[in-house]
């Protein structure tokens, strides 16, 4: 037929198959190939039903997202047009599911009169990750087949459901052993044979008969994603079209999805969240690290201290499967870090998220030692003790003695000089950063810190743990900060500074929260405690340079012995058993103090100047790590942010955002600003660059 669909006829059964790989993607010349199976099958007069199935792994991951924007070659048939036609097909049409069916894929499939599913499928309408909705009648078909309940959490959550969870919801209509393909075409043998009634998605109206009249149903849903999807404008679509569902006729209905589905694949939104996708997939390419580098086995691991971050370490391979030895200074240490690590367990299994057994199963396969001779077998090892050049050193020079050569021995180290580290061992080349974000056990980044003798082995190896661990690993290089904090520094200095030039924590952290953030630089401060910080402060005074300006607020608030939640007072006061944040006229009335001391004439400052002083800064900085070479691409930044500062995935990130923004926009605001407050706001070379070129951070 074509070279990406086939068309076989098996004693009267049309096989129409996709062969698209890797995912089967829906895109133009898929459709194209489709619109002419299905129309051979028709017009065959020997066909009497049609099986639609996918080849390799899975049925079809949906539409080809890398074409969306472009236009259609012409003749190319809409994808809903496509299914429109599957759907009024007098011959049965037979959906043989396996892999997965998503998207677009789960739509064709919900066209067809049949869907059968190999028990390890599964099927979805993530669409709203990408910030669209299912555009191909997938908000129309599913809540007629599901009923509204199951169908708002399928498609504003984009949830993907296993075969067994399907059947029971009614989306597909059989689970079968053995070969799907042939089981379609048996069945489709017995609705001709046995003239079975073809049963169409569109036509079925039970179900959203019975929500009609009842929009409280979708208010209430709107106010339960309220704080969920702040933000995020495809949630709010995808609710509207289901409620279109049980409003409209089906015909309406598809053109208010079409309508919304248009005016959302337009959008900044969904440009952004696309973008984090194709991101997320490129952090794994590294580019004198191939595919075919080999990788050392992680059977087992140990985790040297038992903190606050070695805990969460700990739980991760645990999860994981991967049998851990937790290494402390003392077994009071020991039963310290466990109990922590049992609560965490046991909260979990309170919400009901983890069985006991499985908390049980998790927790025998954390054991404990302080003595390093039982490190000797473990193939990866993570330390986490205090933040101390030299206490780090020794503890590596001890794994290096006591550890099997082969290991691996890397460092959470947050600040520190991975290759000084990796120089206090006879094995720098598997030595490495594997930089976790609190808390370890619940935030998916890791920034894997080569160092400057990793081998591609130890590279290869560790990111291959990310990914065992279900983290998002991300390859950096070494330098102060790494890249996340690094550019965190850049953002949170400029906030003080404004701080002592006229705004407050409170309005500054309205105007990040606004622009999307978890929350702003005050109250995250509050929530990860603010002694560290300081303590690190005070360690670097002697080497700071003095013609920089420094802001010493925060300073004056942890001598206030205000450090945070911990302390019931912060930037912020903090109500007893309450985690939110209140304006303290003691904070507001220091700043004041600061300000007058040091010269400040307080000025009304803007929203829009909070935005571009904290948020310009952090690109800017992100521009300089580019051109260290300290992160491979401008989108392995955008993941940095997305998945370990909570950047709003609606944005893709500061380096995408940028390019939204404008790179010359920034660039100019920069000059301006670096004019008017400093040194510290130095446009970097390579955003000038860029911005003279007319270019962007994706065209790097
Ligand atoms: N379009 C274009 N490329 C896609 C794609 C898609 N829908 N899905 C995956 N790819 C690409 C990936 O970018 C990756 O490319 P590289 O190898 O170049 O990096 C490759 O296919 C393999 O993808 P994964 O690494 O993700 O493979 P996997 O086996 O781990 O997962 C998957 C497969 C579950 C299908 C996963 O890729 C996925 O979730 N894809 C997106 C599914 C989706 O969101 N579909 C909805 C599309 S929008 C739509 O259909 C609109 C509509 O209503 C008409
Ligand atoms: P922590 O103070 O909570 O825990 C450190 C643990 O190390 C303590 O339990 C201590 O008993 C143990 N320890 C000290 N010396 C030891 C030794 N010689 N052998 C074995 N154990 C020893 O510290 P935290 O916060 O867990 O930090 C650990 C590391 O993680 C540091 O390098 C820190 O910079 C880094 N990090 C911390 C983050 C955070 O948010 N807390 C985030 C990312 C990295």
């Amino acid at each position: 037929m074509s070279d990406v669909v086939t068309l076989s006829n098996r004693n009267g059964v049309a096989v129409v198959t996709l062969q698209n790989p890797p995912v089967n993607g829906l895109g133009f010349a898929v459709r194209t190939g489709l619109e002419a199976a299905l129309r051979a099958a028709t017009d065959d007069d020997t066909v009497q039903a049609l099986v639609i199935t996918g080849d390799g792994k899975m049925f079809s991951g949906g539409a080809d997202i890398r074409e969306f924007g472009q236009p259609p070659p012409d003749g190319t048939p809409p994808l809903p047009m496509l299914i429109d036609t599957i759907e009024a097909s007098d011959k049965p049409v037979i959906a043989a599911i396996h892999g997965v069916a998503l998207g677009g894929g789960c739509e064709v499939a919900l066209g067809c009169h049949v869907r059968l599913a190999t028990p390890d499928a599964r099927v979805g309408l993530p669409e709203v990750t990408l910030g669209i909705l299912p555009g191909a009648g997938g908000t129309q078909r599913m809540p007629r087949l599901v009923g509204i309940p199951a169908a708002l959490d399928l498609i504003v959550n984009g949830k993907l459901v296993p075969a067994k969870k399907a059947l029971a919801l009614g989306i597909i209509d059989d689970i079968v052993e053995g070969d799907i393909v042939d089981a379609a075409v048996a069945h489709a043998r017995r609705m001709v044979s046995e003239n079975l009634p073809i049963r169409r998605a569109s036509a079925l109206d039970d179900k959203v008969v019975e929500a009609r009249g009842t929009p409280e149903v979708f208010d209430d849903f709107r106010k339960t994603m309220a704080r969920r999807a702040r933000g995020f404008e495809a949630p709010f679509a995808c609710v509207d079209c289901v409620e279109a569902a049980v409003n409209l006729p089906f015909a309406e209905g598809i053109v208010t999805e079409r309508a919304r589905f248009r005016e959302l694949v337009a959008s900044d939104q969904s440009k952004a969240q696309r973008h984090a996708f194709f991101a997320e997939r490129q952090v794994t390419k590294i580019p004198d690290v191939p595919k075919s580098t080999p990788t050392l086995s992680l059977d087992t691991a140990a985790v040297i201290g038992c903190g606050t971050m070695g805990g969460g370490i700990a739980m991760n391979f645990a999860n994981a499967g991967i049998p851990v030895t937790v290494f402390e200074v003392s077994q009071e240490a020991l039963d310290k870090g466990l109990d922590v690590i049992r609560k965490n367990y046991a909260a979990t299994v309170s919400k009901r998220r983890l069985s006991q057994n499985e908390m049980d199963q998790r927790l025998s396969l954390i054991s404990t030692t302080v003595d390093y001779a039982d490190l000797a077998t473990v193939d990866v090892v993570v330390e986490a003790v205090f933040e101390d050049m030299a206490l780090k050193k020794e503890v590596f020079g001890k794994l290096d003695t006591a550890c099997k050569p082969g290991a691996i021995l890397a460092t959470n180290t947050s600040t520190l000089d991975v290759d000084e580290i990796a120089a206090a061992t006879n094995r720098p080349d598997k030595v490495i950063g594997t930089h976790f974000f609190s808390p370890a056990n619940v935030m998916k980044l890791m920034e894997n810190v080569r160092g400057e003798q990793s081998s591609p082995e130890t590279i290869a190896t560790i990111m291959k743990l990310s990914k065992a661990i279900g983290k998002v690993g991300v390859l950096v290089g070494v330098c102060d900060g790494f890249v996340g904090n690094r550019m965190l520094y850049a953002y949170r200095r400029q906030s003080d500074f404004l701080l002592e030039e006229g705004a407050l924590p409170a309005q500054i952290d309205k105007v990040i929260y606004d622009f999307g953030m978890p929350m702003g630089p005050y109250a995250m401060g509050d929530l990860a405690g603010l002694d560290v910080g300081w303590r690190i402060r005070q360690q670097q005074a002697a080497t700071r340079p003095p013609h920089l300006r420094y802001s010493t607020v925060a300073d004056h608030v942890c001598e206030l012995g205000r450090f945070g939640q911990k302390t019931g007072a912060g930037w912020f006061r903090y109500e007893e058993g309450s985690r939110t944040p209140i304006p303290d006229p003691i904070v507001d009335e220091l700043i004041l103090k600061i300000s007058q001391e040091n010269g400040f004439t307080r000025r009304e400052v803007g929203d829009q100047e909070i935005l571009e002083r904290c948020m310009y800064p952090l690109v800017n900085e992100g521009a300089k790590i580019l051109e260290e070479g300290l992160a491979q691409r401008a989108s392995d930044i955008d993941v940095i942010w997305m998945y370990g500062y909570g950047f709003p995935r609606f944005r893709g990130g500061p380096m995408f955002w940028a390019d939204l923004v404008g790179v010359q926009t920034i660039y100019d605001t920069m000059s301006r600003l670096h004019d008017e407050h400093g040194d510290w706001l130095e446009p970097a070379p390579l955003l000038k660059r860029i911005a003279e070129q007319g270019k962007g951070f994706r065209d790097l």
